[in-house]
Order: C-alpha cells, then sequence, then structure tokens
C-alpha cells in the first residue's frame, strides 16, 4: 500500500476474527518498531508478544478500556528502558513513534490494531508492572491490540487548514 494511504485509512480497530497472527507477521511490525527514530538514536525499547489468555483477562481487569482484547488473538506491550536512556525523560516519545509505527506496519499488511494508553496513567503502569514482573528500570508505556480486523471504517475528514500557521503564530 502506497504510504500516504496507509496513513490516512489506519483506524483503531476494536473487532478482531479469531485467527491467529503469523509469528512471521509479528515479526515484521515489531521491525519496523525497532526503525521508529528516538532521541539520539538511543531505540530505549523493549517489546513483549502476548498470546496467552489468561493474560490479556488479567490485563482487561488493569485497564479500563480494554475489553477488545477477548478478541484480539495477540498484543504488544511497548516498553521503555531508562538504563539505555542517553536523552533524559526522552524515552515516552520514542516509545511513542515504535508504537505508531506498529500501528502503520500493521496496516499495510492487512492486520488491525488498537493503541491502549498506559504511560503517563500511574495506576495503570503499576498494575501492569504487576502482571509483567518489569523490573524497576522497565516502565510500560502502550498496548497494542493486534489481528485480523473484523470491522470496517470510514476515513474520517480531519484535515484542519484553520490549524496550520506560517512562519509565525499571529494572523495578519
Ligand atoms: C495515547 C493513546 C491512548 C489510547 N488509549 C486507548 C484505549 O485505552 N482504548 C481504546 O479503545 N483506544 C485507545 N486509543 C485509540 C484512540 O481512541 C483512537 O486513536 C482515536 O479515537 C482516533 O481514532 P483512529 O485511531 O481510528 O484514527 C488511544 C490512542 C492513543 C494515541
Amino acid at each position: 500500500m502506497e504510504a500516504i494511504e496507509n496513513i490516512l485509512t489506519r483506524r483503531s480497530i476494536r473487532k478482531f476474527k479469531q485467527e491467529k497472527v503469523a509469528e512471521k507477521q509479528i515479526e515484521t511490525v515489531l521491525k519496523a518498531a525497532m526503525y521508529a527514530p528516538s532521541a539520539r538514536n538511543e531505540q530505549p525499547w523493549h517489546f513483549i508478544v502476548i498470546d496467552d489468555s489468561r493474560l490479556k483477562e488479567q490485563i482487561k481487569q488493569a485497564h479500563p478500556h480494554a475489553k477488545m482484547l477477548s478478541d484480539s488473538p495477540a498484543a504488544i506491550l511497548v516498553c521503555g528502558d531508562k538504563n539505555l536512556e542517553l536523552s533524559p525523560d526522552y524515552w515516552p516519545v520514542d516509545c511513542a513513534a515504535a508504537t505508531q509505527n506498529i500501528l502503520l506496519a500493521a496496516h499495510a499488511i492487512g492486520l488491525g490494531t488498537v493503541w491502549l494508553g498506559i504511560h503517563p496513567r500511574t495506576e495503570r503502569k503499576k498494575a501492569i508492572r504487576e502482571i509483567f514482573g518489569l523490573p524497576d528500570n522497565i516502565e510500560p508505556f502502550s498496548l497494542v491490540a493486534i489481528g485480523m480486523p473484523d470491522e470496517e471504517k470510514e476515513v474520517p475528514e480531519r484535515f484542519r487548514p484553520d490549524r496550520i500557521k506560517r512562519n509565525r503564530w499571529e494572523e495578519y
């Protein structure tokens, strides 16, 4: 799929078919994640691939907006590693770029995804930390539910020319 079309047609998918996601597809989206830009190229990320339904149930208890995990055959937990940071406090920005690459790569190969926010919600982070036994230097950032889409969504109109300025803020 052409790159711009891929960006514009990606939508959050919350209904999934039961089909499994192939290991090769998971590898493709994780490779895309690892090619995201990061501050000073620090690449401070780790990814936990989740396909255990008991774990998905535990996450659902810990996250208020994660009901679709019952359907999604897999999920990816994106984590930042504070020990790998070269530029302090940039890990969430780097992990956001990696998360977006996962969504776009998955869409390009016919998979559906939805980004579930974890950082900066302290109570979600605490619960996820406990479920996965994360060490202190590892920060859970986002969870991506992933699978074959079982819903289709229109492309909404989001282009807002009024949000664009040229050279300076004031209109004159
Ligand atoms: C930081 C962040 C956190 C989000 N958290 C959730 C979530 O917890 N549950 C959910 O169903 N969708 C979540 N979303 C998806 C948004 O609801 C979705 O991206 C937004 O409504 C725009 O729709 P689109 O992705 O189809 O373009 C999150 C998205 C972002 C970027």
